[in-house]
């Protein structure tokens, strides 16, 4: 069914968190390229009147017609009411996995098309898993991991995947990605969504060996190929001559890249493999702060498991809901993002780059433009309801739109 055939939609998007630190952002980014008057028919929504119409002040005069929604994301009747009055939502209300659910399940059910910015692994698994007939049947497009974590992986190897079949008529058989450089801080949202994954799979068994699955997001039937478990510790990468330490957002672009592979038919290949790492440089030094990154990561893991330690990072280590990097911090911010990509008979390198801070600058930008891309209908051929990822739904378009509106650019360095 085509959501517009349900009944005329009052807007075409809504930013649903748009009182949040990254939802303002959002706002913003959609106010001063598309105004608030002009064919993109937006709203403002959150579960705070007063906080929303402060919202609305901050972004000044040009934001006056904005419409305000208003409802409680646990609050099922005044989600599908949100629902109902728009062709796409675009959330940033997390932790999705405490405020996200009914919204969800909404949208599936209203053929509302709807883009996030989780990385919530276990929420995503949970989501598909209960409402991917409903979105069928609806026509609701649903594609979470609009930010961030997954935007530059999935259409990084997207791109180079692309680039690789026009060169030699074949996809790569391996793409790794390197994180180059990566400037950037986090949010209160952020932290409290890191410390709810952590809570939710440390009593909980299923949910501990789904996230330590390669192919935990792969539609059913389908969860299995060559990659093996997540990178662990610090390794030497001969292609780039650097130490290497996990990535953090690896655990989530790594399983949204290979979703992507099995929802476009495997347009990749069935052995294709995928793995992600962060470059730190030769030497003595490279190797050091490659110990280093392996072992902060592993110390914030373990002490978000314990309930006094959790407490601690809370209260005196990781910022509130609410905060985040200032406008000056944001602006010095910046990532570069190397994918050396191979097939038998070649090898090319890409690069994804954004001169932002990636976390909300840009994300705000990235999930903005896909909201913009659904309410359009600038996907790619054949994408009806269900749950996609960013390259199975949008593909070029969308990166023809992060490089116009988002300060992103997607370039090929060199051949081989
Ligand atoms: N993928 C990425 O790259 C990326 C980047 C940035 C952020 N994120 C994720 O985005 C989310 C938001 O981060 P943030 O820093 O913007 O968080 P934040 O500042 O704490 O904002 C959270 C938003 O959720 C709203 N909210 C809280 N409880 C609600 C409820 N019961 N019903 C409806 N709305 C409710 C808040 O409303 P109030 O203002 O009324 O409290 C606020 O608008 C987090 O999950 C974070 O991990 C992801």
């Amino acid at each position: 069914m085509d959501p517009g055939s349900l009944s005329p939609r009052e807007f075409d998007v809504v930013v649903w968190g748009a009182t949040g630190f990254t939802g303002r952002l959002v706002a913003s980014h959609l106010l001063e390229r598309y105004g608030a008057a002009g064919d993109l028919r937006w709203a403002v929504g959150g579960r705070s009147a007063r906080r929303l119409e402060a919202v609305r002040e901050e972004l000044g005069p040009g934001a006056n017609g904005l419409s305000i929604l208003v409802g409680d994301g646990g609050d099922a009747a005044a989600m599908d009411a949100v629902a109902r009055r728009t062709k796409v939502v675009c959330s940033t209300a997390g932790p999705f996995a405490r405020y996200g659910t009914e919204l969800v399940a909404a949208c599936a059910r209203r053929g509302t098309h709807y883009c996030d910015i989780t990385a919530e692994g276990q929420w995503i698994r949970r989501m598909v898993d209960e409402h991917e007939a409903a979105a069928r049947a609806s026509g609701a497009r649903l594609v979470p991991c609009c930010g961030f974590d997954s935007i530059p992986s999935d259409l990084g190897c997207f791109f180079i995947n692309e680039a690789m079949r026009s060169r030699t008529g074949r996809p790569c058989a391996e793409v790794k990605l390197l994180v180059r450089r990566l400037r950037g801080a986090i949010s209160g949202g952020t932290a409290a969504s890191l410390l709810k994954l952590i809570e939710d799979v440390r009593d909980d068994r299923d949910a501990r060996r789904m996230l330590a699955d390669p192919y935990s997001l792969n539609p059913d039937g389908e969860r299995s190929g060559p990659d093996g478990p997540d990178r662990r510790g610090t390794a030497w990468d001969e292609d780039v001559d650097s130490w290497t330490a996990p990535f953090v957002m690896a655990a989530i672009n790594t399983r949204v890249v290979r979703r992507s592979n099995a929802l476009m038919n495997y347009a990749y290949g069935r052995d294709f493999r995928y793995d992600e790492a962060q470059m730190t440089g030769r030497g003595l030094r490279g190797r050091a702060v490659a110990a280093g990154m392996s072992g902060t990561l592993g110390a914030i893991v373990g002490m978000a498991w314990f309930r006094p330690t959790r407490w601690l990072l809370r209260t005196f280590v990781l910022p509130s809901p609410g905060q985040g990097p200032d406008a000056r911090r944001r602006a010095r911010g910046a990532f570069d993002m190397l994918l050396v990509g191979r097939n038998d008979t070649a090898e090319l390198r890409a690069c994804v780059q954004g001169d932002r801070d990636p976390g909300y600058e840009l994300t705000s930008r990235m999930l903005g433009e896909s909201a913009v891309c659904l309410a359009r209908d600038e996907t790619t051929p054949n994408v009806g309801g269900g749950f996609w990822t960013p390259a199975s739904c949008f593909g070029d378009r969308l990166i023809e739109r992060l490089e116009r509106n988002a300060r992103m650019t997607f370039t090929i360095e060199s051949d081989g």
